[in-house]
């Protein structure tokens, strides 16, 4: 439903997407986990046709974004990071906008103005100037609009930020169910837990280039198993040598970090050979995605 074939976008010296291929086929839940300024939400306005990319292509169904724009959004849907909403309107009348402008009329957006209303709990409040919603209630209502023509791919930038997690449940389950009903789902996200939970892949982004890509257990297992050790305190190079059996990831005179399987059973082991008061804290965090982001950048996912 979605191909995106070797994208880049430059903005001045700023390689903002660099080289950027993926597909998310119907009924599947791609995900694009990175950090503030990786890309997801260039990559997003290219496939939406809001920024055309120095070189490569977007196809939406088939259709080229930037030569049949026309056939090609006919069946996606957006969901921007930042709000598309007429704070002036009320729920009921924004979902009336965003329909007209997807191409409903009559009956059918009526009914459809009900449904995601009743889906993302704002039912309640549908007549009230969307000026007097929370942050929150705004978030759900444009998700709501960029789902209210049912479209066969739908783009999802960063939906639950400041979401409360009753309300970030809601969202993640209604989009569990669009997946059910064959929607091929793009979702761009910097909550590991989040791309663990929803999504079938995951492309891993930082800096404009995805740098490790698959299904989370795919993902997991770059990390050979081996769970990441942080250790706090003072370092120095020499401190090095006294660990040259684990895989050392980083060493800086403030952090070191270290693989190893089964870190836990290995820690205390691990903390005898530095002097008592040259450690001020330690934890062991097991293999999961934050930390093969950690372990192929060396940074964390939230800087
Ligand atoms: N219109 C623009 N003009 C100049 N630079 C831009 C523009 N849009 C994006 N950038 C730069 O491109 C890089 C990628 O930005 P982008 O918004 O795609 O990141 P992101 O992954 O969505 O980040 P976030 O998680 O903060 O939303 C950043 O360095 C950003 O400053
Ligand atoms: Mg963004």
């Amino acid at each position: 439903m979605l191909r995106v074939v070797q994208i880049s976008k430059h903005f001045g010296q700023i390689k903002a997407v660099n080289q950027v291929s993926f597909e998310v086929k119907a009924g599947e839940i791609y995900g694009l986990l990175g950090p503030n300024g990786a890309g997801k939400s260039t990559t997003i306005r290219c496939l939406s046709g809001l920024t055309v990319p120095d070189e490569g292509e977007c196809l939406i169904n088939g259709y080229s974004i930037h030569s049949e724009p026309i056939k090609a959004k006919q069946h996606l849907g957006l969901v921007p990071q930042d709000l598309a909403l007429y704070q002036d309107l009320s729920a009921h009348e924004n979902l009336q906008f965003w329909g007209r402008a997807y191409g409903l009329s009559g009956q059918v957006l009526k009914e459809r103005q009900a449904t995601v209303l009743e889906q993302v709990g704002l039912d309640k409040r549908a007549k009230e100037p969307v000026k007097n919603f929370s942050g929150g209630m705004k978030r759900r209502l444009n998700f709501a609009c960029g789902m209210i023509h049912q479209p066969k791919a739908l783009l999802l930038d960063e939906p639950t930020v400041g979401v409360d997690p009753q309300s970030r449940e809601h969202l993640l389950n209604a989009i569990e169910s669009l997946k059910q009903q064959g929607t091929a789902v793009l979702y761009t996200t910097h909550y590991m837990q989040e791309a663990e939970r929803l999504c079938d892949r995951v492309g891993i982004i930082d800096q404009g280039k995805i740098i490790a890509q698959g299904s989370v257990a795919e993902l997991r297992k770059q990390m050979d198993e081996k769970d990441l050790i942080t250790l706090e305190g003072q370092f120095d190079e020499a401190d090095k040598t006294k660990v040259a059996d684990f895989e050392v990831i980083e060493c800086s005179p403030q952090q070191m970090r270290l693989m190893a399987v089964n870190a836990s059973g290995h820690l205390s082991e691990l903390l005898a050979r530095f002097q008592p008061q040259q450690i001020h804290q330690a934890s062991v965090q097991q293999a999961n995605l934050e930390s093969l982001f950690i372990k192929l950048t060396g940074r964390e996912l939230r800087d």
